[in-house]
């Protein structure tokens, strides 16, 4: 399986890397696609298709991009596509900073995570989803991951998402459940 990812995001290169171990995974930079694709959409199946098809149209290989982020239910879902640049800077720890600001006082601290994978299979359109609920916890804890993962709780344990182990994280987390479903996707269709 050759795959191109659309992503420059090294966390979630490093995760996806980790879950799809027999794959030929090419980078944009193998590809030698360097634009900056722009993510104005309001969903995260609009922004990656945007990721995936520019992709697509410049070195027409089979390619996938990730669209992920984090949904807060007492922020009416915020910063969810937006949870790359919350804090109007694009600085991990500013914008985790600003979601705890955001959330000062608030009771209700439940969140989940949410990825949409837009795959280019030759040239098909499919889309696969992965969520994982937690909450937000006030203090920052562990140094795994990234993002906002010292302070996401994942439900059913009591560590954050930066103190877990990367194969927990995978195991439970957005990210992962929407790229077993597109192995699981590409297996059937290599097997037809
Ligand atoms: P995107 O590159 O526009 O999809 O932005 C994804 C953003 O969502 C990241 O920069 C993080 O802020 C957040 N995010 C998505 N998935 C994760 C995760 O697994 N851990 C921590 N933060 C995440």
């Amino acid at each position: 399986m050759e795959l191109v990812i659309a992503s420059n995001n090294k966390g979630k290169i490093r995760e996806i890397l980790e879950l799809l171990p027999d794959a030929v995974l090419l980078s944009l930079e193998d590809v030698g696609f360097t634009d900056d694709t722009p993510e104005p959409w309001h969903t995260f199946e609009e922004n990656a298709l945007a990721k995936a098809s520019a992709v697509y149209a410049f070195c027409g290989k089979n390619v996938f991009a990730d669209d992920s982020g984090i949904c807060v239910n007492a922020l009416d879902g915020r910063p969810g596509v937006d949870s790359a640049h919350f804090s109007g800077t694009r600085d991990d720890e500013q914008n985790l900073q600003h979601l705890l600001r955001e959330l000062e006082g608030k009771d209700d601290r439940s969140a989940y995570y949410k990825a949409v994978i837009c795959l280019i299979w030759n040239g098909e359109v499919y889309y696969f989803e992965g969520v994982c609920n937690g909450h937000i916890i006030s203090e920052k804890r562990g140094g795994g991951g990234f993002g906002y993962d010292p302070v996401f709780v994942p439900d059913g344990f009591s560590h954050t998402f930066g103190e877990l182990s990367p194969d927990v994280k995978n195991s439970i987390s957005h990210r992962g459940r929407a790229v077993r479903k597109m192995v699981e996707f590409i297996k059937s269709k290599e097997q037809t």
